[in-house]
């Protein structure tokens, strides 16, 4: 009855574990901060609103937006200017447009299991097919770089990446990044770069891929970066010729982005050291805690946690997934199945510590208690 690339969606299972949770469960299923966006933000959003800021705007979002995030991506490209921009409604809509303006009908784009659940959908849905690359526990969630270039075919059009890593932890280090660019350039293919938890790396820097690569297509939010994930406020940058094609696209599903939110996203940017610097240093120290809770288990394997704020561990015992999750539910404790993030994210549970210490760690000792249980 619908078409196939439709009816063939799946809704995230995820979704439906958290609404069977019991009251009072600690929610360490959570992909947002559990911070308010700095106070500036909200009094220019308020401000916007009271001046009449409430009307359409520019289908690429308003200009001094475009200019003030061109200027924050000087630091990796000195040529950056804001017709490199186009504003959009969170990196969730500017990984679906960036999707229907380079996918032709039968390409494939080289995406990760485990990954976020939007990337397969979205290829399928421009009318491209998915090519899963693998990130796995024993290789820290690295891709395996041999594997990515036998994945490669006449029909590959690019390769969609994410570091830091939802659901993994993990971030790619400058060898990865570049290792990934030259297969990119060696076989012409864009860069999809999902950088939405740059702003949450506690060791070492972040590589992005527009670095070495300049077919990349940086895919950012404020979601994260300004605890604001429901102003869905994001941005793509690449060539101006990509961005005008984008902001066709993008006149053709929302018109614009929404503009009293785009002004307060603009006093975020004038704030956003301090608040990052803020964030970082809260989710390191919970970072930390949750590593030390996690290796309590002697079931568990867990890797470093070098960013995004979520670990990832591998389990021994020989139950689904989806199976385990619900057993800590049933404990007052909110996860993610491994499985919900790719057939390779089986056998693994997602803790998000985007909650309080206390939170971690009395949620964290259910979970040594359910596991001790199995
Ligand atoms: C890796 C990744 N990309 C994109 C998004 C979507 O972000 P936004 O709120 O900007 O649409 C998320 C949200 O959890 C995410 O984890």
């Amino acid at each position: 009855m619908f078409p196939k690339r439709v009816a063939s969606l799946k809704m995230s299972g995820i979704r439906r574990l958290f609404e069977s949770a019991p009251p009072g469960a600690i929610n360490l299923g959570l992909g947002e901060p559990d911070v308010q966006p700095p106070p500036e933000t909200i009094e220019a959003f308020k401000r916007a609103l009271d001046a009449g800021r409430n009307k359409y705007g520019p289908s690429a979002g308003i200009t001094e937006l475009r200019e003030s995030i061109a200027k924050s991506l000087k630091r990796f490209r000195h040529d950056v200017t804001f017709e490199n921009i186009i504003i959009t409604a969170g990196a969730t809509e500017g990984m679906m447009i960036a999707c229907d303006t380079i996918i032709d009908e039968g390409d494939e784009v080289l995406v990760p299991n485990p990954g976020f659940i939007i990337y397969g959908p979205d290829v399928a849905l421009a009318g491209g097919r998915p090519v899963e690359y693998s990130l796995t526990h024993e290789n820290s969630f690295m891709p395996d770089i041999e594997e990515m270039k036998s994945l490669v075919t006449p029909r590959t059009k690019a390769i969609i990446v994410n570091s830091p890593s939802n659901p993994t932890g993990s971030v790619f280090p400058k060898d990865c990044v570049k290792a990934i660019c030259d297969i990119a350039a060696e076989h012409d293919l864009y860069i999809l770069s999902d950088e939405v938890y740059h702003n949450f790396i506690y060791d070492g820097d972040h590589w992005s891929f527009a670095r070495f690569h300049d077919d990349t297509i940086i895919i950012d939010s404020f979601s994260k970066s300004l605890a604001a994930t429901g102003w869905r406020i994001g941005y793509v940058a690449t060539s101006k010729e990509i961005v005008q094609q984008l902001s066709k696209v993008q006149y053709y599903a929302l018109a614009c982005p929404s503009t009293p939110t785009q002004y307060a996203v603009l006093e975020g940017l004038k704030h956003g050291e301090r608040f990052k610097k803020q964030l970082q240093d809260t989710f390191r120290r919970r970072r930390d805690i949750a590593l030390r809770k996690l290796l309590e288990i002697p079931t568990f394997s867990t890797t470093p946690i070098g960013g995004a704020f979520y670990a990832f561990p591998k389990y021994s015992q020989s139950l689904p997934s989806d199976d385990f999750a619900m057993r800590i539910l049933k404990e007052g404790v909110i996860c993610a199945p491994g499985s919900a993030f790719g057939s390779l994210g089986e056998g693994h549970l997602r803790f998000s510590y985007a909650n309080s210490e206390e939170n971690i760690e009395k949620g964290l000792e259910i979970v040594k208690r359910v596991a001790a249980s199995i």
